[in-house]
Parts: structure tokens; C-alpha cells; sequence
């Protein structure tokens, strides 16, 4: 038997007990005369003693050749410690060594495997096994595995059954470029790897499986931001016989007992809002409605006055920072070139201060008179003290550009807390979208959604005003997961296909499977997927999901301990009948 007890589990309760443990070297702190190590495994850390009086002299000399990160088993008693440490849970003991077997040295690490260490991202990533040692790499991939179980034991309960679907497949469009694998026994031929198990889950409920989840890997060819991985994870979920009211409250369901079970919060409303709405409202169709600060629109009040950088946009629209107002003229200098950083992308920005006389002082005086602001004041509901920001432009971009303002007025006024959660569905998506570079339709969603069966005359003539049955779950200001009642006829997914510019023949070579499915007695059916890594990472009060994966990939998509992608040998390429040019392989 390797051990007895784990290095967390020792407390004053096996006092005088001879117990075996193993575990890391995290520290060595050597007096000569006296040796104290402390041993690291999962669970926590163990105070060993070696002392030259009471462990024999051979063990206690091989003590003196232990160093950080050598793996180790020893034997022992348990002792009282002289000098407790009540923030240890096994601080008030110690084990006295008298076996030691050193199981494997170790180099000394690249960096320090502390709670702060001194290694850089780059280096954690190469050694990310020993980066995983830490506690607080450790400690989310605990916290993952304690949100992934709940979710399959609420699913589980819930009727939903796991089926794996397969992962060498043919292209599912999500909107991203698809991983190719090229196979050997079919030259020339290649697998797509999945973007989602969407069609799969579709034709898992013509199968009559009715409920079923999956926690399961995606891959998406684009580019990554702090919430995006190109292989990531999904908890894939659909339903048969199902209408959106159905899904949303089951997944309520599921959202509602992770904050209880994970957070201990339970959360009293959970709302929904149309897209529409929460364009107009936020400028985004994923808010974060942790605080206010929502648009007024100031198109009424603000254009025709003479000022003509208002008077001739498509809106003029606004947010009240509350308790603002005693901002600096540098400080607002500073905002206005924030604004107008590329990224953001506005040529200016208009202020007006509430001050606590009742007056107000603004950017535009010029152009308004103070009975002109106090309209506006009471419009954007701003009281004295408060701060009311006003960007114009064409609609489209001046509600994004004073959506990533109110964020970035929320991140500086501290009110966008890790510590609350505000869930919200986000319903009544637009069907399709226009691109105007390819001049044609995408699906917002994906193509396999439903049309609002009331809106299905529009199509033709109004495609562009189509709304579908397709939702998402926003959680503090991000997307944790999408979703839609699907298509589950032949007719109408060909249709579909066709406003999405596919020709017949080609919606047949891509997805002939599922439209014949769909002669064969479809249910209606619909579904959700979460991003679990996204999820993962906000329960844990982050909104970077890098931490939260084991083994992720850079931000140039590498994973540079294993250091993939890399090239392969001529042999294998001529296997798979690929051809790569000279330039390429150098
Ligand atoms: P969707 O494309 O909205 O829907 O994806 C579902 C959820 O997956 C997460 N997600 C990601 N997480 C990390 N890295 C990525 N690159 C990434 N891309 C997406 C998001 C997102 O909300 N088949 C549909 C679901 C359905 O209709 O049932 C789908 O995949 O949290």
C-alpha cells in the first residue's frame, strides 16, 4: 500500500499513529540538526520532520539530498506540532519521518509551484502538468468537475440520457471554419470535425430518443478570444415534442440549480428580453444586466436644435453613469479618447454634468439650453450627481459603440461584481442575416432553426424580418448558451437552404441525410447547447476560460507543450494523398 492517509487528512485525532504518506516536496526548510519538509498531493499539504535524534541516521541523511518537487514516500508518527498553524487544516500536527523512499527526483522546476509564481504564461503552458500543481490551477479544474457533475446528475434525473455522437464527420455549419481530417482509405476525401453534434442530436429524436445530452468536445477554426478555444466544450442537450416555453424553463431548471448547488445562491427572477429589445436597450444582444445604465434614445429631444453633429445621424442615444458627474475635465479628456481608440471606433463624445445645484454643465452648452439638458436629464432618468454620456451615429454602430462604453463605465465603477449572478434568456432572434461581403442571407443561429411559425408568409418577401424561435442564455454579460426549436420538415429545410443560397444540389450532398430523415416521422424537437468552459469560468468569477480547461491552446490556437500543430513526414502525407508545397513546409 503506497499510503495510509492523504497529505490533507492528518489532524490531531491520529496522534501517535504511525501512518505512510506520499506526495511532492513543496518546501525544505533544513537547520542542520532538524529537516521539515512539507509534502503537497491534492488534497493539501503534510509537515514532515526528519530530526537527527529521533529519525535513524540513514533516512535522516537521505533527507538531506531531497529538493523541491521530488516525489516521495515516507512513514511516521503523528505528533503535536509546537507552532500550530490554524490556517492549515493539518496545522496542528506534523509527522516524525523514520522511513523515507525517495519514488522519483526531480529537476528543479522551471518556475515555482506556489500560489504566485514567478513563471510567465509561456512557461506555464510548456509545463503545464506542473502548473496544474498549483492551487489555483488545481482548484479550477476541481470546480469544473464539481459543475460538470451537477449538470449530468440534474440531467440524468431529468429523463435526459448520454449518447455520444461521432466525431469524424461531415461539415456542421456554425458559423466558423471546420477542423479537416484527411482519410487514408478514401483519397482525395476528407472528415469535418464537429463545430457541434447538431445534426446528430436532430436525428437522435427522429430516433425517438426524446431526451438527450451530451457533455462533449466542439471544434471551431476562428479566432480565439479570452472566451474562445478552438476545441471547447459543449453540454449539448435537445428534446422532442417540445415548444421554446418547454426548453426555456427546463434549462432555468438546470441554470437555477447550478447557482443553488455550486454558488449557494438562488436567484428570484430569471428574465427574458426579445433581441430587439436588448439592442435597443443595451446595444448588445448579450447584457450584462447587473446594473443599469440603460440607452436612452435622444433622436426626439436632441436633434433640430442647431447642433449639427447631432442633427443629421440616424440616432442619437445616451447612458447615465450615476454618480459621475464629478468627473475630471481630464478624466472626461481621457473617456473621450478611450471612445475614440479604433477599437471603439466613435469620432467624439458628448457629456452632461448633473451638478447637485439642480445645474448642468455639458460639452454641448453652445447648443442647448438648461432647459434643453434638464429634458434630457429627466429622459435618461439621470439625478444630480450623475453623469449622462451621449453618442451618435448610424444605428447599428453607435448602440455597439455605447454598449463597450456602459461596460467599460461598469468595469471602472466596480459593478460588475463575480460574486452576483443575473441570468437572462434572450429570445426573438432574427432567422438570417445579412453579410455584405458574400451579398447573401446567413443563418443566425444555424440553418436547422425554426421560423416563427406566424412570420413563416414572410420568408419570401421579407426574409430579412423573419424572426425565429432561437434563444440564448446570457449570464453577466456573456453567452452561455444558444439554442432554438428546429426545423422538422423536409419542405421547409430545403427552403431554407435555398435562402441560404445552397442549390438544390448542394443542400442535397450536404444535408440529404437529415432532410430524408425528415420523411420518416421527425418530432418536433428543439434543444440548447452551453459553452460548459464559459459557464465554468464565470461560476468561478473569471470570464477567462483558459484556466478553467486542462490542456488549452494559445492564442495563436498551439498547444506549445506538446507543441501542435506540427509538420508531418513525407510518408504519411503521401498516405493521405496530400500534397504540401515548398514554401509551405518550410
Ligand atoms: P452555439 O454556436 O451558440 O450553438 O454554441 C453554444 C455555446 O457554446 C459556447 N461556445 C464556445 N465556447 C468556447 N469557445 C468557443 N469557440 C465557443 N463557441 C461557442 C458558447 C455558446 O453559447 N448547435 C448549437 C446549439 C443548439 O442549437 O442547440 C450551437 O452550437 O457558450
Amino acid at each position: 500500500m503506497y499510503r495510509t492517509h492523504n497529505c490533507g487528512d492528518l489532524s490531531l485525532d491520529q496522534l501517535n499513529q504511525n501512518v505512510t504518506l506520499c506526495g511532492w516536496v513543496q518546501k525544505n526548510r533544513n537547520k542542520g540538526f532538524i529537516i521539515w519538509i512539507d509534502l503537497r498531493d491534492r488534497y493539501g499539504i503534510t509537515q514532515l520532520v526528519f530530526d537527527e535524534e529521533r529519525t535513524p541516521k540513514a533516512i535522516f541523511e537521505n533527507a538531506q539530498s531531497l529538493a523541491r518537487e521530488f516525489v516521495i514516500q515516507v512513514q511516521g508518527t503523528v505528533i503535536e506540532r509546537e507552532s500550530k498553524n490554524p490556517n492549515m487544516t493539518t496545522g496542528a500536527i506534523e509527522v516524525l519521518v523514520h522511513d523515507l523512499k525517495i519514488l522519483n527526483p526531480s529537476k528543479t522546476p522551471p518556475f515555482t509551484i506556489e500560489n504566485d509564481t514567478d513563471g510567465g504564461e509561456e512557461l506555464r503552458m510548456q509545463y503545464r502538468y506542473l502548473d496544474i500543481r498549483r492551487n489555483p490551477v488545481k482548484a479550477k479544474l476541481l470546480f469544473r468537475h464539481r459543475v460538470s457533475m451537477a449538470v449530468r446528475n440534474y440531467l440524468s434525473k431529468a429523463g435526459f440520457i448520454d449518447v455520444e455522437t461521432p466525431y469524424l464527420i461531415k461539415s456542421t455549419p456554425e458559423g466558423a471554419r471546420d477542423f479537416v481530417v484527411p482519410s487514408r482509405m478514401n483519397e482525395g476525401q476528407f472528415y469535418a470535425l464537429p463545430q457541434s453534434p447538431q445534426t446528430f442530436k436532430q436525428l437522435l429524436m427522429v430516433g425517438g430518443m426524446d431526451r438527450y445530452f451530451q457533455i462533449v468536445k466542439c471544434f471551431r477554426d476562428e479566432d480565439l478570444r479570452a472566451d474562445r478555444q478552438p476545441e471547447f466544450t459543449q453540454i449539448d442537450c435537445e428534446m422532442a415534442f417540445v415548444e421554446q416555453e418547454d426548453i426555456l424553463n427546463q434549462f432555468e431548471g438546470l441554470t437555477r440549480h447550478l447557482l443553488k448547488e455550486i454558488k449557494g445562491i438562488e436567484v428570484d427572477t430569471f428574465p427574458r428580453i426579445s433581441f430587439d429589445e436588448a439592442m435597443k436597450t443595451y446595444g448588445n444582444d448579450k447584457p450584462d444586466i447587473r446594473f443599469g445604465m440603460t440607452f436612452c434614445e435622444l433622436n426626439e429631444l436632441a436633434q433640430g436644435k442647431g447642433f449639427s453633429v447631432f442633427d443629421s445621424q440616424e440616432l442619437v442615444v445616451g447612458i447615465t453613469v450615476p454618480e459621475a458627474a464629478e468627473m475630471s475635465r481630464k478624466e472626461i479628456d481621457a473617456l473621450i479618447e478611450w471612445v475614440k481608440r479604433p477599437q471603439i471606433g466613435a469620432k467624439g463624445l458628448v457629456y452632461v454634468k448633473c451638478l447637485s445645484d439642480g445645474s448642468f454643465k455639458s460639452s454641448v452648452d453652445k447648443f442647448f439650453s438648461p432647459e434643453d439638458l434638464a429634458a434630457w436629464a429627466g429622459h435618461c432618468k439621470a439625478q444630480a450627481g450623475d453623469l449622462i454620456l451621449v453618442l451618435s451615429g448610424d444605428t447599428k454602430t453607435t448602440r455597439t459603440q455605447l454598449s463597450a462604453l456602459r461596460m467599460e463605465m461598469a468595469e471602472r465603477l466596480g459593478l460588475r461584481n463575480p460574486e452576483v449572478f443575473a441570468p437572462l434568456w434572450v429570445t426573438d432572434f432574427p432567422l438570417l442575416e445579412w453579410d455584405d461581403e458574400s451579398k447573401r442571407y446567413h443563418a443566425m443561429h444555424h440553418p436547422f432553426t425554426a421560423p416563427k411559425p406566424e412570420h413563416l408568409n414572410l420568408l419570401k418577401s421579407d426574409p430579412a424580418s423573419v424572426k425565429a424561435n432561437a434563444y440564448d442564455l446570457v449570464l453577466n454579460g456573456n453567452e452561455i448558451g444558444g439554442g432554438s426549436i428546429r426545423i422538422h420538415n423536409q419542405e421547409l429545410q430545403s427552403q431554407m437552404f435555398d435562402l441560404l443560397g445552397f442549390s438544390k444540389k448542394e443542400a442535397q450532398a450536404q444535408f440529404g441525410f437529415l432532410m430524408d430523415a425528415f420523411q420518416y416521422g421527425a418530432p418536433p424537437h428543439g434543444g440548447i447547447a452551453f459553452g460548459l468552459d464559459r459557464l465554468v469560468a464565470i461560476l468561478g468569477g473569471e470570464e477567462t476560460i483558459r484556466d478553467f480547461i486542462a490542456f488549452p491552446k494559445n492564442n495563436s490556437g498551439r498547444d506549445v507543450m506538446i507543441d501542435a500543430p506540427a509538420p508531418i513526414d513525407d510518408a504519411q502525407l503521401a498516405e493521405l494523398s496530400l500534397k504540401i508545397t515548398a514554401a509551405k513546409k518550410e
